[in-house]
């Protein structure tokens, strides 16, 4: 560990209390300067330090900043073996681990974010992910399972995100079909599963679930494209709320993928799914539709009721859905 990721886990394990510059380089038995050293980097890299003469050091009581050190103090015993990498910024998470699976990289490895430049979303859109409010996932997945069964993923990364911002913060969400995260009807949450498929066996060779959260409204607002729909897991700035929920999200994430029951998500997915009952449009490319939202079965696929009476099972990401007004 580099002096800077030391000074910085000194300084988190004594958040919002002074510690003086001798005393850091003491415990790292490192000189002085060395530390200011790491104290001028910590800050560069957007660490709210305060620094006194004769105190010495402060991280913010509100300091939230994504670390491998901030969130493994909240990641379960089981989960040490995972392979997670943390970035400040990155084009696209979801790339980046797909890079790494065509290299062969194992099942949980995981990059995480605080920024992503080329953010996508589903439908080959971008999905916003600005620096300092987000949180941007993606887990290498390597599970025995049919193409056609691989919705489950997205499905079973929704229900993870719930139970996630429950634990971490208290937090209640509803679960928009098929893998939208909401909070009082906005969205915080989206998620984009992208699979390779082994040809011969028709099933998955690896699996790249990417999951991007609103953790906070960015200081200058979302984008007009969504600033109606958009909302955030958190409305004040909460100190170490990143570390605690990226791991919040692994944790509940491998307790139901590694549960051996191939449905322990559903009960909790149907629990919290929106719209049940009532009026909504399909909406596939530029062709709306209109019908009743009748629920899900046990596959996630959407049952609906069009207006003539027939009823349909929809399975397709491509078809978006949205309340009538
Ligand atoms: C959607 O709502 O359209 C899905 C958005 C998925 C965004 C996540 S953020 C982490 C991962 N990396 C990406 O480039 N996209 C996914």
């Amino acid at each position: 560990m580099t002096v800077k990721q030391q000074v910085a886990n000194i300084l988190e394990n004594n958040l919002g209390e002074y510690i003086s510059g001798e005393e850091i380089a003491f415990k790292l038995n490192c000189s002085r300067g060395a530390v200011w050293k790491a104290v001028k980097a910590l800050k560069s890299d957007g660490y709210a330090i305060d620094a006194v003469t004769n105190k010495g050091y402060k991280l913010d009581k509100a300091s939230d900043i994504l670390s491998l050190d901030g969130i493994k103090k909240h990641l379960d015993k089981q989960l040490d073996d995972l392979d997670i990498q943390v970035f400040s910024t990155i084009d696209s998470t979801n790339n980046y681990i797909k890079s790494l699976a065509e290299k062969g990289a194992k099942e949980g490895t995981v990059a995480i974010a605080a920024q992503q430049t080329g953010g996508k979303g589903r439908l080959g859109r971008s999905f916003f992910s600005p620096a300092d409010s987000g949180l941007y996932m993606s887990i290498l997945l390597r599970p025995k399972m049919q193409a056609d069964r691989a919705v489950r993923i997205t499905t079973l990364a929704a229900v993870s995100v719930a139970v996630a911002a429950q634990k971490a913060f208290g937090v209640n969400t509803d679960i928009k079909w098929v893998n939208d995260v909401y909070i009082g009807g906005r969205k915080i949450c989206g998620i984009l599963t992208e699979a390779s498929l082994d040809m011969e066996s028709g099933g998955l060779d690896y699996a790249v679930c990417g999951i991007g959260i609103n953790i906070y409204e960015p200081k200058e607002g979302f984008p007009d494209e969504i600033k109606d729909t958009a909302g955030a897991v958190l409305s004040k700035r909460t100190a170490d709320a990143k570390n605690k929920m990226a791991a919040c999200l692994l944790n509940s994430f491998f307790e139901l993928y590694t549960s051996g029951v191939e449905n322990a998500y559903l009960a909790e997915y149907k629990k919290r799914l929106i719209w049940v009952g009532e009026q909504i449009n399909l909406i596939r490319g530029d062709k709306t539709v209109p019908a009743t939202m009748l629920g899900v079965n046990d596959e996630c696929a959407l049952i609906v009721r069009y207006e003539d009476g027939k009823q349909e099972t929809i399975t397709s990401g491509e078809i978006s859905i949205r309340k009538r007004a």
